[in-house]
């Protein structure tokens, strides 16, 4: 069995999904520590190690792997420098250009090329690699793509629209394998839009909960509080529709100017037969995106939030020891490579090997 290394592992999120796939997860790597009950709680005897990658040194990462078998890495650093919110606040359209030293100081994408030098001081047989799409057309994606090429690997890359691969939520996601054992690409999709996994099928099954209510079967199954005013947006809300649908008096000072165009999706509610918008690091907000539940009155718990990020319902995200921190989790879960598509991953990597010993699967 091919054991891996997960860098910038979070809670677990590609972890478990290679883990479903059958990969030997040894040890996954985070600077943050409140990530570690997750990812050692559910994945197995994969190790959480609390580091800065660029500040590790890359034998650390070689002498995790045992002497023989399959080496694979994956990691998935931080995409808050790529995502498209910050590429128009790094142009300046958000903030009439005032962060821009900001953005330049804002050194997080050189994680990728601390991801790079760790490849090639250890030189796994694979290196899996995953980020938001806009990461494609940056410099820091070409040299991590050519430093991986001229060390010998073979190389694909594709933007991965994942309810294509199982998971009920319209999120993309660029994928880059390498290998030094042949070609290796992203396997062809599993699913088709008539089948598409649906936010009906991930949540619907849960029970009722209302606004502000803490349920204690499942903590992380507990809806946000919501304003009087909230309240009466969310019952003029139908499912896939917008503010546009409100009467004037409940409208936001944003949706009344010409800009108010670029906000279309907040304050919005899900449709049920069809996958869920994209899951951010705050969807537990439902000011925060259309992250209104598809009919009861509030926005999505934290639970529905990892359902459709294709956690399974017994992930465990907090130690029952401790008090939830809301934020932190909803982070994690934001954060995460969606299981499913983390399987996909898996079951490339696992079909290469197979290929490559003449064994297809
Ligand atoms: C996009 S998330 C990874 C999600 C994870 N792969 C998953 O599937 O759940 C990026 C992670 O990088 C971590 N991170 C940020 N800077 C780091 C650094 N310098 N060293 C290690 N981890 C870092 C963050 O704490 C965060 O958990």
């Amino acid at each position: 069995m091919p054991t891996v290394v997960d860098l910038f592992c979070g809670v677990g999120g590609l972890t478990h999904g290679l883990h479903l796939a059958g990969l030997n997860v040894v040890a996954g790597v985070d600077l943050d520590s409140s990530c570690r009950y997750a990812y050692e709680h559910n994945n197995g005897d994969a190790q959480f190690i609390a580091a800065d990658v660029s500040l590790l040194a890359p034998a650390k990462i070689a002498a995790l792997y045992p002497t023989d078998g399959v080496r694979v890495l994956v990691g998935c650093a931080p995409c808050q420098p790529f995502s498209k919110y910050t590429k128009r606040y790094r142009k300046g359209e958000q903030n009439g250009g005032r962060e821009q030293d900001e953005w330049q100081s804002d050194n997080k994408w050189r994680l990728l090329y601390s991801f790079s030098n760790i490849v090639r001081h250890v030189m796994p047989d694979i290196v899996s690699m995953e980020n938001v799409p806009e990461l494609e057309t940056e410099k820091v994606f070409a040299d991590f793509r050519d430093t991986l090429i001229g060390l010998g690997y073979n190389v694909s890359h594709s933007v991965a629209y994942c309810p294509d691969y199982g998971v009920p939520q319209n999120r993309r996601r660029l994928v880059l394998l390498a290998s030094l054992l042949g070609d290796l690409t992203l396997i062809a999709p599993l699913y088709q839009e008539s089948n598409y996994p649906t936010v009906r099928g991930s949540i619907a099954g849960l029970p009722c909960v209302a606004a502000g209510v803490r349920n204690q079967d499942d903590i992380m199954h507990s809806a946000a509080g919501l304003s009087a005013k909230n309240l009466c947006r969310i019952r003029s809300s139908v499912p896939g529709g917008t503010w546009r649908d409100w009467d004037d008096g409940l409208k936001l000072k944003c949706h009344k100017k010409g800009s108010g165009k670029t906000y279309m999706s907040i304050y919005g509610r899900m449709t049920w037969d069809a996958p869920s918008p994209t899951i951010t690091t705050q969807f537990y907000g439902y000011g925060n995106g259309r992250f209104g539940h598809p009919e009861q009155d509030r926005a999505l718990t934290l639970r529905e939030g990892a359902l459709l990020q294709s956690f399974p319902p017994d992930y465990v995200f907090v130690d029952p020891e401790q008090e939830i921190n809301k934020r932190e989790v909803g982070v994690h879960i934001g954060n995460a490579v969606p299981v499913e598509l983390g399987k996909a991953v898996g079951v490339s990597i696992l079909n290469h090997i197979a290929e490559v010993n003449g064994n297809e699967q």
